[in-house]
């Protein structure tokens, strides 16, 4: 009988359990045993796999988080680490493994294929880095927190005036700050992949109010190399020339928790269930993640060997959009 492993790995994101849900549940409809590894990487070289059943998983697809627990494993990042794991793979009996993970857990994964072990990935992390997946589970339910946010303090920045600094996660990777922008309807968005001068935040802001708005919102990506509290020092030490008083708002793992959405449910029930049909197929050391609407499968060579672009157009558009 088959026997597969799964495990979640690197910063959770809403929707993993809703994803090893679907891995254990179309894994068992296959007639097979699913096993969970806790913890990442770092179960795969200290813990033993958990035999999961259907009622294991019952009850979580509503759950933020991850039942098996994340982790960062600087070891598995080492040759002799991820040979460590491989050998206590193979001694487990399992068959194959599922990585549930973000950009630096494919890598990992990408590193147990090359070894020799069968891998199957699931893109899974709120920053939207993974090439292979236009949008990976996590992404909608993170970013529709930090609209609410967003909108909230929207109100009260109206009310006094104000300038608003809302700092949303993404160290390297600015697609969670461009998306909110957008969609909250920033004068500003700073991202890590570009170079932003406060001066000419500056510039947009007071721009913003010569147009007539009452207030001013600057979305900036936690990697941004002027960061919520950089940018709000600048302007404190600049204040008599520039002449505003920013308040900031860093939302930080608020948006990694908290019940996934309907899309991420949807999302990570229809990739676990492609990851058990890759496996069934024999088809492996590849992602499943989601390209223009259909569950695609790309290898996970050419995944990690390439860094997803920010979206040129959107970024014109949070510009155009902020007139
Ligand atoms: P995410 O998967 O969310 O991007 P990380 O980048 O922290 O999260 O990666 C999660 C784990 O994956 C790391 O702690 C490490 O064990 C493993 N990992 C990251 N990068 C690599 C790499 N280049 N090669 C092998 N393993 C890696
Ligand atoms: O999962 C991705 C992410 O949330 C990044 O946006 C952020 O930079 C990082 O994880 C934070 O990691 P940690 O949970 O280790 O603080």
């Amino acid at each position: 009988m088959t026997r597969i492993g799964v495990l979640t790995s690197g910063g959770d994101a809403p929707g993993m359990n809703a994803a090893i849900r679907s891995v254990v549940r179309t894994g068992i409809a296959r007639g097979w045993k699913v096993f969970g590894i806790p913890r990442g990487f770092a179960g795969l070289l200290e813990d033993r796999p958990i035999r999961l059943t259907s009622r294991d998983v019952s009850g979580i697809i509503q759950r933020g988080g991850t039942i098996l627990g994340s982790a960062r494993c600087p070891e598995f990042k080492t040759s002799p680490g991820q040979l460590r794991a491989y050998r206590r793979l193979r001694r487990s009996g399992l068959d194959a493994l599922v990585v549930i993970g973000g950009n630096g857990s494919q890598a990992g994964a990408n590193a147990l294929s090359i070894l020799g072990f069968p891998v199957v990935g699931i893109a899974s992390t709120i920053d939207n880095d993974l090439c292979g997946s236009d949008i990976t589970i996590g992404v909608d339910t993170a970013l529709n927190i930090a609209l609410e946010a967003i909108d909230r303090l929207k109100t009260t920045a109206s009310s006094h005036g104000r300038v608003f600094v809302v700092e949303v996660m993404g160290r390297d990777c600015g697609y969670l700050a461009l998306a909110a922008g957008v969609a909250g309807g920033a004068e500003v968005v700073m991202v890590p992949e570009i170079e932003t001068d406060p001066e000419d935040v500056a510039a947009a802001i007071r721009s913003a109010y010569l147009h007539g708005k009452h207030h001013a919102l600057v979305v900036v990506a936690e990697g941004a190399t002027y960061g919520a509290e950089r940018l709000v020092a600048y302007f404190e030490k600049h204040r008599e020339r520039l002449g505003f008083d920013l308040r900031s708002t860093i939302l930080g793992h608020v948006q990694r928790g908290g019940a996934p959405g309907a899309f991420d449910r949807l999302l990570a029930s229809r990739l676990g269930a492609a990851a058990t049909l890759a496996i069934a197929q024999n088809r492996f050391g590849v992602l499943a993640g989601l390209v223009r609407d259909e569950i695609v499968l790309t290898p996970l060579a050419a995944v990690v060997s390439e860094k997803k672009p920010i979206d040129p157009f959107l970024l014109d558009l949070a510009k155009v959009l902020a007139e």
